[in-house]
């Protein structure tokens, strides 16, 4: 049974005596308003988490530059998931000692997934002495003590405790999206792929309280957001082990009950967890989006198997159809994983048949990278990165031929689409299926409903005319 430690607004009151301590330093320093640059690397997870940190910086009187040799304070919550992410931090942290030298004030911190890794956060103590607070995913509810140690003590801190984890509520939050927010239903992740550093960063799965969960939604809706994104690593798999009884199919039909002209995402779905059940709580309910992420990460029932992903091919084949069947507007968009260890030229035609038989909107699509710690990374692998390359560069291929394809189906057609922003020569609006089209519209259509004709589908993009604003 995981220890998972729960976190109310009353335990947070310490909190707010160290804010007043980073206050303090800042005043006694004649730095009138301290300026925070924050970057954020990863997952929704991620962006959700340092809104959170972005919500407590602000209550300790920070405001925000997204210029770091402007920055007072410099935080970059980072990502473990692939290699590539990784290197990109340490080469992007390691481009802030300039400013370091610059400004003696300067605190540098790192926090996230990568330093929950003990080599990690070793790495950034030993090599990075720029660099005051390293902080884990378990303690950033106490963000302000741990700046106040740094600050005040003037000590290099490193927090990196491993735990099953921890619900910290109460938070103040500083939302970036627009007319979009996220709401984090549960953290953690038990499902342990054979590939995957997240259980292993994130600790254990736990989920927020129903009631909890509601009123932040409601709140949500009252500030006029239009896109509520519920966050977890495997959301099907909410309420698991909980006493409320609540799981996500009726968490999903609580919130839809609020009222008010919202969509309603989720992030993300693991098959093992997706049931009919809720496939046919999607169809009852109105608000929630037709789009579904569902990442099937290799077509081959050897490669599932050896990924420790709990279903066959055909188990996912089968879902698919059942949700065509109950909502034949649905869309899908997946994960895949190119070069796993041991797939074999076979194992990925398997994935090629599976990516033409479903017909997905767009792929997230990966090269196997190993992550320390895992299982994967001590099996044997024999293919070369050049084949896996190639593999990798034949199914992005096959994908875009695929979405051209359906793409050019749109033209002509009138569709209801989201304006979500301003690209500078266009504003993007977004489909049902979650495909993008370029529009001309104004600054107050973001974030409204229009009918928009396709009129043309070249390159993967398509452009249209708005023809009615709803
Ligand atoms: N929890 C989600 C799920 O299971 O679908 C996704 C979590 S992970 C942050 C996002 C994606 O990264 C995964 O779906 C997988 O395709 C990819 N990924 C995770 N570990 C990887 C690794 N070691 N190498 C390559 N891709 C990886
Ligand atoms: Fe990683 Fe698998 Fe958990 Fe997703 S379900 S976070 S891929 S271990
Ligand atoms: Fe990366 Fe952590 Fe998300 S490893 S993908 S930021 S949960």
């Amino acid at each position: 049974m995981a220890n998972i430690e729960r976190i109310g607004p009353s335990e947070l009151v310490a909190q707010q005596a160290h804010m007043d301590r980073v206050r303090a330093f800042y005043e006694v320093h004649g730095i009138e308003q301290p300026r925070a640059f924050v970057r954020t690397y990863g997952c929704q997870q991620n962006v959700a988490d340092s809104e959170r940190m972005k919500g407590q910086l602000a209550a300790m009187g920070f405001v925000f530059t997204d210029k770091p040799d402007d920055a007072d304070f410099i935080l970059f919550n980072t990502c473990a998931v692939r290699e590539h992410a990784e290197d990109r931090v340490f080469g992007n942290v390691g481009a802030l000692k300039k400013f370091k030298a610059r400004n003696k004030h300067l605190l540098i911190a790192v926090c996230g997934c990568m330093v929950q890794q003990e080599h990690a956060a070793q790495k950034f103590y030993r090599s990075y002495p720029f660099v005051g607070l390293v902080f884990g995913t378990h303690v950033s509810h106490r963000l302000p003590e741990l700046m106040a140690g740094a600050l005040l003590e003037q000590r290099r801190v490193v927090e990196t405790p491993t735990c099953d984890g921890v619900i910290a509520e109460g938070i103040p939050v500083c939302r970036d999206g627009g007319f979009k927010a996220f709401l984090p239903i549960m953290y953690g992740c038990n499902n342990f792929c054979t590939y995957c550093i997240v259980p292993h960063v994130r600790g254990r799965e736990r989920s927020r309280d129903p009631e909890i969960i509601l009123a932040e939604a409601r709140e949500l809706v009252a500030e006029g957001y239009k896109e509520i994104t519920l966050l977890g690593q495997n959301v099907n798999s909410y309420g698991k082990g909980e006493a409320h009884g609540v799981d996500f199919p009726e968490l999903l039909r609580r919130i839809n009950a609020i009222e008010g002209d919202f969509l309603i995402r989720f992030m993300t779905s693991h098959p093992r967890d997706a049931s009919p059940r809720l496939f046919d709580t999607i169809a009852a309910c109105e608000k929630v989006s037709r789009h579904f992420h569902l990442p099937f990460q290799s077509g081959s029932d050897r490669v599932l198997k050896a990924m420790n992903r709990h279903y066959t091919r055909e188990q996912y084949l089968e879902l698919i159809r059942y949700a065509r069947r109950v909502i034949p507007d649905i869309s899908f968009t997946s994960d895949v994983i190119v070069g796993f260890p041991g797939e074999t030229r076979e194992d990925f035609e398997e994935t090629l048949s599976l990516i033409r038989e479903v017909g997905f909107t767009s792929l997230f699509t990966f090269i196997f990278s190993p992550r320390k710690g895992t299982p994967a990374a001590a099996m044997p692998d024999p293919i070369s990165a050049e084949e896996k390359s190639a593999w990798f560069t034949e199914m992005t291929a096959l994908q875009e031929e695929l979405s051209g394809e359906r793409l050019a189906a749109f033209v002509g057609t009138t569709q209801k689409a989201l304006v979500e922003t301003d690209a500078g020569d266009y504003y993007e609006a977004r489909l049902p299926d979650n495909s993008v089209v370029r529009v001309q519209a104004a600054p107050e259509d973001i974030g409204r409903h229009v009918q928009v004709r396709i009129d043309t589908a070249r390159s993967f993009i398509l452009t249209g005319t708005i023809t009615q604003r709803l």
